[in-house]
């Protein structure tokens, strides 16, 4: 959710915080602020994005070479000026900025407002910086002390950095829930809640485990817990370029990632398909294999569109690899009492690896003796850190807030996934194992060929641009597609879209067509392909406007139907990596000529650390 920076050593922060809340502005945008330490500590902040906050300190003050700077998405209190982080303890002397949610934070108020504690915001941020300060002023203690003691009362998740007038040589920072890594320069040190904004000034960083505390100088930094144990920091090496997390001449990141798909989804491959298209080898299987062949049932669990990759996943494996599949929503499957047995097989799926209920159902799931495998996009993010094995989808920094590559990467090793379990369970046979190998390694060509017929898109976006309502219909495999495509719309253009299985539209969704209503369909030519022409036909006999996605050369449809766009012939069981794209590019084309901020979607936010 939001996003947290700090910076400690010789240079003037400011510029490394704004810059790095850049970065960070996908996680949350509806507020921005600073804190900088010069003699007194000033903070800036400001409703709205982080270039109204860069507005108002032109004529600020902001020297300094120790700060903070945060970028909300509000949870506690509306989004404003008071209410945005930094927050500063009554006495002036600690400021905080933190990501989660302390839970009992309207216990700790109201026993600090006993002792005379007076708040400005509506946030438990601020409960929190003015406990730390009640804990320091009582005892004769570090501020170290005293931000240890603070969150051991503390209930909930968060990521937070604070720091003092009393020793303003140092930055804390803990970690329970929310992710933070420091960046490790010459001495200087930096801090984020991931590595985006680290990358351009170090490569080398430490990711902070739950329960860790670190008290970060300029040139000396010690790791250790809230419960004070001393840890060993280990320093990683940063695979990231900082080509990946810049436009690249793109208007907007989300037709960057869009466009970058023939490029994930072959590094999301490349490495694990053998040369001669023989074998996968997923290397982060491995520790998990035999459990997972012997499996008496695979359950996915996932959120948003990792979710929709999911139901894709389930019918590759079902059909594959003849396992019984469920997919499961985190956030129902932590709540309603799951059956989980020590036979179960779980696979969790997340582009940031941070989604607190996904994060919690794979606890959940372990704690039922189930072994519990990730897909992940963000390396080192906490998803593979307690999973029993993962394998990561390659697919680079996803900055956009709808997730574009990020989903077609977790269908690839889902793909490869059910392609490795159905051999190794005889399901499968070697010549249609490696017939399929090689179809995949045939997607990056045809999604370069689909992004040809951009413009066409484009000019189907033009025509719908107004649409107040709209269908995505598919079967089999396209019926997650038809999700995913209606959750682009309904997320980046405000349009309300809904997903449905195609032949479920006459138990309900028919009634809302006549001649306003869109309906997309996605209709390759696989073996319901007869089926769904019928489809088109019930949609057309009621007036409704039909877009179709098709494969080339499809006449039949094409007569039929108010639009096309093509797509190359597919192998059914791949089909959703193809069909998925001029969806995107439809949304993404609608969204811009609506005038919506299509990377920063009004309330979304890219990382769902909150539950
Ligand atoms: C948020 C994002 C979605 C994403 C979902 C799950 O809602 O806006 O794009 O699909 O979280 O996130 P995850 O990181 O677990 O895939």
């Amino acid at each position: 959710m939001c996003g947290i920076v700090g910076y400690i050593g010789n240079k003037e922060a400011y510029p490394i915080l704004i810059n790095g809340l850049k970065r960070l502005e996908y996680r949350g945008y509806d507020s921005a602020g600073v804190a900088l330490l010069n003699g007194n500590i000033n903070v800036y902040k400001r409703k709205g994005k982080v270039s109204d906050l860069e507005d108002y300190t032109k004529s600020q003050n902001t020297d300094g070479t120790i700060g903070i700077g945060h970028t909300r998405w509000a949870t506690h209190g509306e989004p404003n000026d008071i209410n945005a982080h930094p927050h500063r303890s009554m006495d002036g002397k600690f400021v905080l900025i933190h990501n989660g949610i302390i839970e009992n934070y309207g216990k700790l108020k109201k026993s600090l407002e006993e002792a005379g504690y007076e708040f400005t915001s509506d946030t438990d941020t601020e409960v929190l910086a003015n406990l730390i300060a009640y804990i320091y002023k009582e005892g004769d203690m570090s501020v170290e002390m005293a931000v240890r003691l603070a969150l051991k009362k503390v209930i909930g998740a968060y990521g937070l950095v604070v720091f003092s007038t009393e020793e303003p040589d140092k930055l804390i920072a803990a970690r329970k829930g929310s992710p933070l890594v420091i960046g490790v320069g010459k001495g200087e040190y930096f801090l984020a809640s991931d590595a985006t904004p680290i990358v351009e000034h170090t490569n080398s960083v430490i990711y902070l485990n739950d329960d860790d505390l670190a008290i970060i100088k300029k040139d000396q930094m010690v790791l250790k817990t809230i419960f004070d144990e001393k840890q060993e920091p280990v320093v990683e090496e940063l695979d990231l370029d900082i080509g990946e997390i810049d436009k690249n001449g793109f208007p907007h990141f989300m037709l960057k990632e869009i466009f970058e798909q023939p490029r994930s989804i072959l590094d999301t491959f490349r490495g694990r398909v053998a040369k001669d298209n023989s074998e996968i080898v997923l290397g982060g299987l491995y520790r998990v294999i035999d459990d997972l062949v012997q499996a008496k049932r695979i359950l996915i669990v996932a959120c948003g569109t990792s979710w929709h990759a999911g139901q894709v996943g389930e019918y590759m494996i079902e059909d594959l690899a003849r396992i019984p599949v469920e997919v499961e929503y985190g956030s129902e499957f932590r709540y309603r009492n799951p059956v989980i047995t020590k036979d179960d097989f779980v696979i969790a799926i997340s582009q940031s690896g941070e989604t607190a209920d996904t994060l919690a159902a794979i606890r959940m799931a372990k704690e039922a003796g189930a072994r519990v495998l990730g897909i992940c996009n963000v390396v080192g993010s906490s998803i593979p850190r307690e999973t029993d094995a993962g394998v990561y989808t390659h697919a680079g920094p996803e900055i956009g807030v709808a997730s574009t590559k990020a989903f077609t990467a977790q269908v690839t090793v889902l793909a490869m996934i059910a392609m490795v379990l159905g051999n190794k369970r005889g399901e499968l046979s070697t010549d249609d194992y490696n017939e399929l190998i090689h179809d995949l390694t045939e997607v990056p060509a045809k999604i370069e060929k689909i992004l040809q017929q951009n413009e066409e898109i484009k000019a189907i976006a033009e025509i719908y641009k107004e649409a107040t309502n709209a269908i995505y219909l598919g079967r089999g495999y396209l019926f997650p597609v038809a999700l995913e495509g209606a959750l682009k719309l309904k997320e980046i253009s405000y349009i309300h879209a809904e997903g449905y299985p195609a032949a479920e539209m006459k138990h309900g969704p028919i009634a809302l067509i006549d001649e306003n209503m869109p309906v997309i369909v996605i209709a390759t030519k696989d073996k319901s392909y007869d089926k769904i022409v019928s489809n088109i036909q019930e949609v057309k006999a009621r007036n409704g406007k039909v877009i179709a996605v098709v494969t080339e050369g499809d006449d039949t449809i094409r007569n039929m139907a108010d639009h096309v766009m093509e797509v190359p012939e597919s192998t059914e069981m791949l089909s959703a990596l193809t069909t998925v794209v001029p969806l995107q590019l439809l949304s993404y084309h609608i969204a811009v000529m609506r005038g919506c901020n299509v990377d920063q979607p009004r309330n979304l936010a890219k990382s769902v650390t909150v539950e």
